[in-house]
């Protein structure tokens, strides 16, 4: 490399409501890329937006920030979607389906008129049907179309159990796989505490049947519902999983976590994208890890996937 050519960490981000703006401070903060580009229909917005983060810059790390249009990701890294309509209070992830893949088709043929060679990363929900749209729309392969899946979901999982152990969160190995929605189910068989199975570290015998780990996981899987009722909408979390995605992806980490990914007969799940532990790299996704599930989890495993393919045969252009 000739000196001054130091590698790009270029990111675009298409929306820059409270998801796209949480994510762009969860850039600032962690120094994460060397150049930002917001875009949104609201160009006020993105100005606004762009102005305030640059002068956090100071307190941050130092990096290149605005606002910006479509032709900025000819030579983007990656370009993050979370541009959509917002779940309303009650409202599903699925029930924002159709309403969101045609904004997602207008976003991504955007995108790809600029010739962009990047990564998609898709947070916009429901994250696995629009990421297959994606996926369709864009022509990419499918390791470089990724959605956050289950990121933010495996991330509550593992606070949650943190807080009933007391034991710090970075050491409990948890996974939720399937929907990031209503359908998901967590891998009780593959849960650790430290490297210790839960039912040994808990004195569980039977974890999928007791009490406090159902109220746990039920906690998980509503978690959004009960945010969006008390302050309208969810972002610092699936910012902050957006930023650990991005770092995975620019930095080639190889990292293991639960993205939304095309299944290809893993699980024997086919042509359908759910959330599932994967190893990311600046490639995209790598490969899908397939756990031993137990015959309660495949079974909900193959529940997920029949919902979710149901759902995108409706959306897909
Ligand atoms: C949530 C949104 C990101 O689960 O779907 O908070």
């Amino acid at each position: 490399m000739t000196i001054g050519q130091s590698k790009t960490r270029k990111v675009v981000i298409i929306g820059t409501g409270f998801v796209g703006s949480s994510y762009a401070y969860a850039l600032l903060n962690q120094g994460t890329v060397n150049e930002l580009v917001l875009i949104d229909l609201d160009k006020d917005r993105a100005e606004g937006e762009a102005r305030d983060l640059n002068h956090g810059m100071p307190f941050g790390a130092p990096m290149r920030i605005r606002a910006g249009d479509y032709e900025e990701c000819t030579d983007a890294d990656m370009v993050v979607i979370t541009a959509g309509a917002n779940q309303a209070p009650g409202e599903t992830r699925l029930d924002l389906a159709a309403k969101n893949a045609k904004i997602m088709t207008g976003i991504v043929n955007s995108i790809m008129d600029t010739e962009f060679k990047g990564i998609l990363l898709v947070a916009t929900n429901p994250v696995d049907v629009l990421s297959h749209v994606a996926l369709e729309v864009s022509g990419l392969p499918k390791e470089r179309v990724i959605g956050s899946g289950t990121i933010l979901d495996t991330a509550r999982f593992r606070y949650l159990l943190s807080e009933y152990y007391q034991v710090d969160s970075r050491n409990v190995h948890a996974y939720i796989i399937g929907e990031h929605g209503d359908s998901e189910l967590p891998v009780w068989s593959h849960v650790q505490i430290g490297g210790v199975p839960l039912s040994k570290y808990g004195n569980i015998p039977d974890v999928q049947q007791d009490e406090n780990m159902r109220t746990i996981f039920e906690n998980v899987r509503d978690a959004a519902y009960h945010i969006i009722e008390r302050k309208g909408a969810t972002y610092y979390g699936i910012g902050l999983g957006l930023a650990r995605l991005t770092r995975a992806i620019l930095y080639n980490e190889n990292s293991i976590v639960t993205v939304s990914t095309l299944f290809e007969g893993q699980y024997g799940v086919e042509g359908v994208y759910l959330g599932v532990p994967a190893v990311v790299n600046e490639y995209g996704v790598r490969e899908v890890l397939e756990l031993d599930l137990n015959e309660q989890e495949s079974k909900q495993l193959h529940e997920s996937a029949k919902i979710l393919k149901e759902m995108t045969e409706n959306v897909l252009p």
